[in-house]
């Protein structure tokens, strides 16, 4: 979406973003098999060049330039691929990984489930509430409702489920982490 561009473009320019790659992401990735990945709103690509450097073939999804900018020739199989995931076509049965961190668009959750290969592992966390400091706590949009993913993603085996609360410099948030293989 046009809004999304131009909101995650100017935050991309204002601040420096981190890039060590999520805990999740590294707790969860070597149980899926060599192969390509998906990173799902890859903002700047932290967990995009992880997942690269362990030998995964990455296409990394981001609707904002300036953050995908950052990660261009970060590494060999890294593919940055500016589209709007509101209404981006996953192919089906063709990723061995599935990273979708801190992004939540529901409409894609079907099309993960499709888009995993046979064995293909998902690592999911995104927010419950959004950080106490941001004001706005929760928004049906941006925000799971509690035990969503789980029962979202109840198709695959669950492998992992957990709802945490974090408090970081932005204030205390809490977010839903699964990690689920396709059978
Ligand atoms: C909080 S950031 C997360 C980035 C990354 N997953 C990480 O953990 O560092 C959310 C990302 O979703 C992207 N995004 C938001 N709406 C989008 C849309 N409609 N299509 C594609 N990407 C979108 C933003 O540009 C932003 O990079």
């Amino acid at each position: 979406m046009h809004e999304d561009r131009t909101r995650w473009n100017k935050k991309y320019t204002d601040r420096e973003w981190t890039a060590e790659p999520s805990d999740i992401v590294r707790r969860f990735y070597s149980l899926a098999k060599p192969g390509m990945a998906l990173d799902i709103g890859a903002g700047t690509g932290r967990n995009s060049v992880f997942l690269a450097e362990q030998g995964f073939d990455v296409v990394a999804v981001d609707i904002a330039e300036k953050g995908l900018a950052q990660m261009a020739g970060a590494h060999a199989n890294l593919l940055p691929v500016c589209a709007d995931l509101d209404v981006f076509e996953i192919p089906e049965n063709r990723f061995s990984l599935i990273a979708n961190i801190l992004f939540l668009n529901r409409r894609l959750f079907p099309w993960i489930m499709d888009g995993l290969a046979p064995g293909g592992v998902l690592i999911f966390e995104t927010y419950i509430d959004f950080p106490s400091g941001r004001g706005h706590r929760r928004s049906r949009d941006f925000c799971l409702a509690e035990n969503e993913l789980l029962y979202a993603f109840a198709p695959l085996h669950i492998l992992y489920y957990e709802e945490t609360q974090k408090t970081t410099d932005e204030g205390t948030s809490r977010l839903a982490s699964l990690a689920a293989v396709k059978k």
